[in-house]
């Protein structure tokens, strides 16, 4: 059969919505994409090496708070959604979409191993006909330097054998107004028919497909978007820690200046960075930067000034003990929300965790409250202590010596909160709309 041929039948079969998609993945990125395929009528063949999320999807239950346990038991059942360790199914897929993690590794190194083992399992059944495309967060040139060589080792040829794309994930997990579907994805391909069928392909399931010309314009317009909002935030976040000296309420500022209809859009400060994408994705470009020996400076200004908040809290948090007569050794802080962002339960990153471990080398007491993440989990990169979720009752919050507001969950009563803890120390303005009392300290 001529490789035209293949392409056509794959590009038909797309349209038809026969192509049978496989997610490898089925993270915070991969479990939504899989469901805005099934949704949009495709069958898919879920992939993941943890066989504790395997055995929980076939189980019909979902680790994912936004994606209902009944839609999987639903998928499941009727055969539209099945789900394996078994890398050698990936034949199986006419489409393969890559969803595993790309962290930093020890000395904030692109962390590639995920990508570079999932691309040699494909390899090992690659077939003719097949469209991989790259979904995870890497730095430009990843697809062309890294899988290519991989895929193509088995003798096909990307353009004419297979393809290959990349197309960024931009997932927001927990965002009601903006679910997978909803969001415009960027598609560039190896070469024009990649770029062609997977431009095809995302057309049936988001609203926009935006076609660049290389995986290179797609791999750099994530790193661009991650780092505009990491250096943003650094830039309110330093304001903030200024504006506090001058006794100027930087939120008040951001709302002001958010009334600006033009040139203008609001960031927030906080405690720190969280997630798995703003704090970790600017240093895949500051790593390639090197190689073309050029400092990436607001990369590396913006990533100074974010991992500097938490040490700012602390600071705040002794200040407003002291102002009570109180010391931070021994003395009884509660943290409330852990999850890095509100209304998910993702934990990773979050700075609640860097708070956590300053607080308990001061000799803090601590406990915390988090609806959605009832035990503390094990982290790689941070001591945690071993605690549940506190019940936020009046006794907890009047038991405290100090509430320390991390994530603003919308599931909190605020005046509860405002009502009963005897000292609060507020960074994300979770407060704001409580008229100003003493014992609310921002930071
Ligand atoms: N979480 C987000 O909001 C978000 C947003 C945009 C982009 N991204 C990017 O998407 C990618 C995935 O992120 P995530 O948040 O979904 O991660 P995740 O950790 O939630 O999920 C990744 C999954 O991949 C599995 N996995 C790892 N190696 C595998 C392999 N070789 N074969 C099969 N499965 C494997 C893991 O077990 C895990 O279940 C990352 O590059 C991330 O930067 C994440």
């Amino acid at each position: 059969m001529s490789h035209a041929v293949d392409a056509d039948k794959l590009h038909e079969a797309i349209e038809q919505k026969k192509a049978r998609i496989g997610v490898v993945g089925l993270g915070y990125v991969g479990l939504p994409l899989t469901r805005a395929f099934l949704e949009a009528g495709f069958h898919c063949l879920g992939f993941d090496l943890d066989s504790h999320k395997i055995e929980q999807l076939e189980a019909g239950q979902s680790y994912i708070k936004h994606i209902e346990s009944d839609w999987i038991t639903r998928q499941v059942r009727d055969g539209s959604f099945q789900v394996t360790s078994d890398m050698q199914r990936l034949a199986e897929a006419d489409v393969i979409l890559i969803c595993v993690p790309t962290p930093l590794g020890e000395d904030r190194e692109p962390d590639l191993s995920f990508v570079e083992g999932t691309t040699r399992s494909i390899a090992e059944s690659l077939r003719p006909g097949q469209l991989i495309v790259l979904e995870s967060t890497t730095y430009p040139g990843t697809t062309r330097e890294i899988l290519l060589p991989i895929l193509e080792q088995g003798g096909l040829k990307a353009g004419t054998d297979f393809y290959l794309a990349y197309s960024p994930e931009r997932e927001d997990p927990g965002n009601p107004d903006f679910s997978t579907p909803r969001i415009p994805k960027v598609v560039g391909g190896i070469e024009e028919t990649s770029l062609r069928l997977a431009d095809a392909l995302y057309s049936q399931v988001v609203v926009e497909t935006v076609t660049v010309s290389s995986c290179e314009i797609a791999e750099a317009c994530k790193i661009l978007e991650n780092t505009y909002r990491s250096v943003n935030i650094a830039m309110v976040n330093e304001l903030k820690m200024l504006f506090q000296r001058m006794e100027i309420d930087i939120w008040e500022v951001i709302e002001a200046a958010s009334t600006k209809p033009f040139g203008f859009q609001p960031f927030y400060p906080g405690p720190g960075l969280g997630g798995h994408c703003i704090p970790i994705d600017p240093f895949y470009l500051s790593w390639l930067a090197r190689r073309y020996q050029m400092p990436t400076r607001f990369i590396e200004l913006a990533g100074d000034v974010n991992s500097s908040m938490p040490a700012h809290v602390v600071k705040r948090l002794e200040e407003a003990l002291r102002a009570s007569g109180k010391q931070l050794a021994g003395s009884r802080v509660g943290i409330l929300g852990v999850a890095y962002k509100p209304n998910v339960d993702d934990p990773r990153e979050s700075p609640a965790f860097k708070l956590m471990e300053l607080l308990g080398a001061a000799g803090v007491e601590l406990s915390y409250n988090d609806p959605h993440i009832p035990v503390l989990p094990t982290m790689r990169s941070f001591q945690v202590p071993q605690l549940t979720s506190e019940e936020l009752t009046p006794e907890y919050l009047s038991s405290l010596d100090c509430l320390l507001i991390v994530t603003d969950h919308d599931a909190y009563d605020w005046e509860l909160v405002a009502e009963h803890a005897p000292l609060i120390v507020d960074t994300r303005n979770a407060l704001g709309g409580i008229p100003a009392q003493e014992k609310i300290w921002k930071a």
